[in-house]
């Protein structure tokens, strides 16, 4: 079975304690090259992973090694740039959420994905876990009957709050990043892969802390200004025909007991828990069986491989292998650009704003 070569670009804290970490569960996967503009973590990423290639530009990467698929887990406004240059490159992609910060960039490297005949896999990796799978099963298959309401949220207390990093995080808080495309965008494509497309969005956000301090980690101490982007969001999505959602995200959020979703149809409710023993808790209220109660799902089908965070490069593979779209597709990818950049506007203005993208 072939070995494919991987290289990646944007060392930092997911790529050194998720992606590295996890790299050697994929046995047809294989490091061969490493990328950052500091000379710090590629030598890092060498010594650490022992990777043979490492490079400070993408063009020399690019040009020097010999490598198939490209992972781009680099700050969030460096991955147009990076994933246009891989795609022209005629590199299959793995990118980082989001894979732009509009919908016109993102319909450019769709197009030019399609015109290099390359596979292209975005960021997040929330439709190849099996608890949302399921969940998307259930719903697709009438189970709890039409959806009412779903309920989403992503937030925590923001990326200087105790996680222990070794880069600066300060670029979180400036324009072309944030917490509505650091975290929002992971509720959002939660509920848009279970429900489908919005056609609606409203919000209100507001700032909640305009100065902070990290916490831990590398720059323990240091002062961020934060107030140059909103970072405590209340959105609601309408997705037509009597469904509407609810999703809170934002740096705000120091701890909470919240689901991170609930789906609420005309026969029951499905909730995603974190508890691995019971990944969803399913309610069914079916008058016809008389039946009424929260139930104990048991498989039916054999089980989905585990997931993990590196099934994205797993799933890519398998995608450039069979030829069909990689499962976490950049359309849905758009889509939540498109629904963002209106949220934005929107926590401006306080205006309606209609969804023109699908998936
Ligand atoms: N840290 C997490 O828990 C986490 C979780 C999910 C998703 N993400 C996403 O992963 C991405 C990276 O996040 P992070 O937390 O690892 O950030 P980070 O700041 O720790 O690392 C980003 C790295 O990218 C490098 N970089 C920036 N521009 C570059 C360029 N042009 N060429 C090469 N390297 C470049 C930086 O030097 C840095 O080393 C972001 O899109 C973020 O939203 C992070």
């Amino acid at each position: 079975m072939k070995t494919w070569k991987i290289a990646i670009v944007g060392l930092g804290d997911i790529a050194e304690h998720t992606y590295m970490a996890q790299m050697h569960r994929n046995s047809r996967a294989e490091v061969v090259a490493c990328c950052d503009i500091k000379p710090d973590r590629t030598a890092l990423f060498q010594k650490k992973f022992g990777i043979p290639g490492a490079y400070s530009k993408i063009e020399d990467l690019l040009e020097k090694e010999d490598f198939e698929i490209l992972m781009d887990t680099a700050s969030i406004p460096a991955h147009f740039e990076l994933n246009m240059k891989a795609l022209k490159a005629g590199k299959h992609l793995y990118s980082q959420k989001p894979i732009g910060l509009t919908v016109d960039e993102a319909t450019e490297m769709i197009t030019t994905a399609e015109k290099m005949g390359v596979k292209f896999a975005a960021a997040p990796i929330h439709m190849l876990r099996n608890d949302i799978r399921e969940a998307k099963r259930l719903i697709d298959g009438g189970v709890i009957g039409k959806v009412n309401l779903a309920r989403a949220m992503a937030a925590h207390g923001g990326p200087e709050y105790f996680q222990y990093r070794v880069n600066d995080p300060s670029w979180f808080y400036e324009p072309g990043a944030g917490a509505l495309y650091d975290l929002g965008v992971h509720a959002l494509h939660m509920v848009t892969g279970l429900l489908g497309p919005a056609k609606k969005v409203i919000c209100t956000a507001t700032v909640s802390s305009p100065l902070r301090t990290i916490r831990s980690g590398n720059f323990d101490g240091k002062q961020i200004h934060s107030n140059k982007l909103f970072d405590n969001y209340l959105i609601h999505l309408d997705f037509g025909g009597g469904t509407i959602a609810d999703v809170t995200t934002g740096f705000c959020i120091k701890a909470t007991t919240a689901p991170q979703l609930e789906i609420y149809g005309e026969y029951g409710s499905i909730i995603l828990t974190d508890d691995p023993k019971q990944p969803l808790k399913i309610y069914i209220d079916n008058p016809d069986k008389k039946i009424r109660g929260w139930i104990d799902e048991q498989p039916q089908e054999r089980p989905e491989p585990e997931f993990y965070q590196c099934s994205c490069i797993a799933d890519l593979i398998e995608a450039i292998e069979n030829n069909r779209p990689p499962r976490i597709q950049p359309e849905h990818a758009r889509h939540v650009i498109d629904l963002i950049c209106n949220i934005e506007e929107c926590a401006r203005d306080g205006k309606v704003r209609q969804l023109t993208t699908s998936f």
